[in-house]
């Protein structure tokens, strides 16, 4: 029976194809292949009849601290409530300033709004997609598009994309010297090193999603803020239950932003796994990187001071969407992150950027194409995807 596509439920993120020879994701290939450890696990929460913070909540929380070598980490319901409460535990609020880069998912723009502040776009760089710290300098320097800092600015949040480092060194360089927090969003990079150390440990505050199309996803929602300030980890341990330290005394506007027993026991089981898989996404992307070499095509940079995690493996494609659809009717469905930079969103119309303020993001928008990146990829589907591309271009 043909079903109507029901348009009054917002798209989500990603829809997979499972008819195609190879979708983008297959996370029933991930379940099957640990799925006793993740039905015994899920069905001692059940038995527990602990179902939110409790010790799984606990234990994940101690294991992730010491897998990122933070001081603290906190988890939560979300990777845009992890940002969003790191904003207001860093004091960020209505009229103050707060630098993202115009190409990124839109949650690290919206936890800015949340917080009554306003999102100010920088371009990214070519080569990683990531916020360029040249552009950091212009923008302070008032030679880039933007209202002016004005004493108003109080944080800056890049993004690793990707899984693959911004470059630390100079924007907290800048953040230190200018006074603004640096907030890492490492919602798609967990595991990733730069400069021998993880991020989401290196700025003030690190965020990173569970949703389950994460190197490390939950099986529904789930994030996490990290931090090496005791203080702020406290302060944010409140804000995700209710703002108290003590129960049915509130002291300040906190939240429901709590992680659940059963995705707490779910993580623990995967993140056991997730050295292994980074490994195979490595070898994937080699795998890739050597088939496709001799094509043209820009394939994703390795810095020699930082690891790439590869939630994404993404290639740019100057005629991508036409190459996109051939891949598509040879079995190869691939995915495009993302189609519009925040800068011309509808959403930040009221902002009053126009096209051509950030011709490198505007540039990705048009151009990058992901191509299908899950430890459970065989050799051989890599090798179709690539023969796709190849005949495709
Ligand atoms: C870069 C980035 N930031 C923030 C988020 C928000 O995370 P979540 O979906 O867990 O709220 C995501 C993922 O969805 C993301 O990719």
């Amino acid at each position: 029976m043909a079903c109507a596509k029901d348009v009054s439920r917002p798209a989500v993120a990603i829809a997979v194809d499972d008819h195609m020879a190879v979708p983008v994701l297959n996370l029933k290939a991930q379940y099957a292949g640990i799925r006793s450890r993740i039905d015994e696990a899920v069905r001692t929460v059940l038995e527990s009849g602990h179902f939110v913070l409790g010790p799984n909540v606990a234990a994940l929380e101690e294991e992730l601290g010491a897998f990122l070598g933070v001081t603290k980490a906190v988890t939560m319901a979300s990777g845009t409530d992890a940002l969003h409460l790191s904003l207001r535990a860093l004091g960020v609020g209505p009229g103050d300033l707060v630098l993202i880069p115009a190409f990124t998912f839109v949650a690290t723009a919206t936890a800015v709004s949340y917080v009554g502040a306003r999102p100010v776009f920088v371009d990214i760089e070519a080569k990683t997609f990531n916020v360029d710290p040249d552009r950091v300098r212009d923008y302070l320097a008032e030679k880039a598009p933007g209202p002016r800092p004005d004493g108003r600015l109080k944080a800056m949040i890049p993004v690793h994309l990707y899984g693959q480092p911004a470059d630390m060194e100079p924007l907290l360089a800048l953040a230190r010297s200018h006074g603004v927090a640096l907030i890492e969003d490492a919602a798609q990079a967990i595991g990733a090193m730069y400069h021998g150390k993880r991020v989401g440990g290196l700025g003030d505050v690190g965020c990173f999603s569970f949703y389950p199309t994460k190197n490390l996803g939950a099986m529904g929602d789930g994030g996490l803020a990290t931090t090496q300030d005791q203080a702020l980890g406290d302060h944010l341990l409140r804000l995700r239950v209710y703002g108290g330290r003590q129960r049915y005394l509130h002291e300040e506007l906190g939240f429901n932003s709590r992680l659940d027993e059963i995705q707490a026991a779910v993580l623990r089981v995967k993140l056991g796994f997730l050295g292994e898989w980074t490994a195979r996404r490595h070898a994937i992307a080699a795998r890739y990187r050597a088939g496709l070499a001799g094509l043209g095509l820009t394939v994703p940079l390795e810095r020699t001071d930082s690891t790439h995690v590869y939630h994404q493996f993404t290639i740019r494609v100057p005629d991508r969407d036409a190459v996109r659809g051939r891949m598509a009717e040879r079995g190869v469905q691939t995915a495009v992150y993302y189609p519009l930079p925040l800068h011309l969103q509808p959403l930040y119309r009221e902002l009053g950027y126009g096209t051509g303020d950030f011709p490198e993001a505007e540039r990705a928008a048009r151009e990058v194409l992901c191509l299908p990146m899950y430890p459970e990829l065989t050799d051989a589907q890599v090798d179709e995807v690539v023969e796709a591309c190849r005949r495709s271009l």
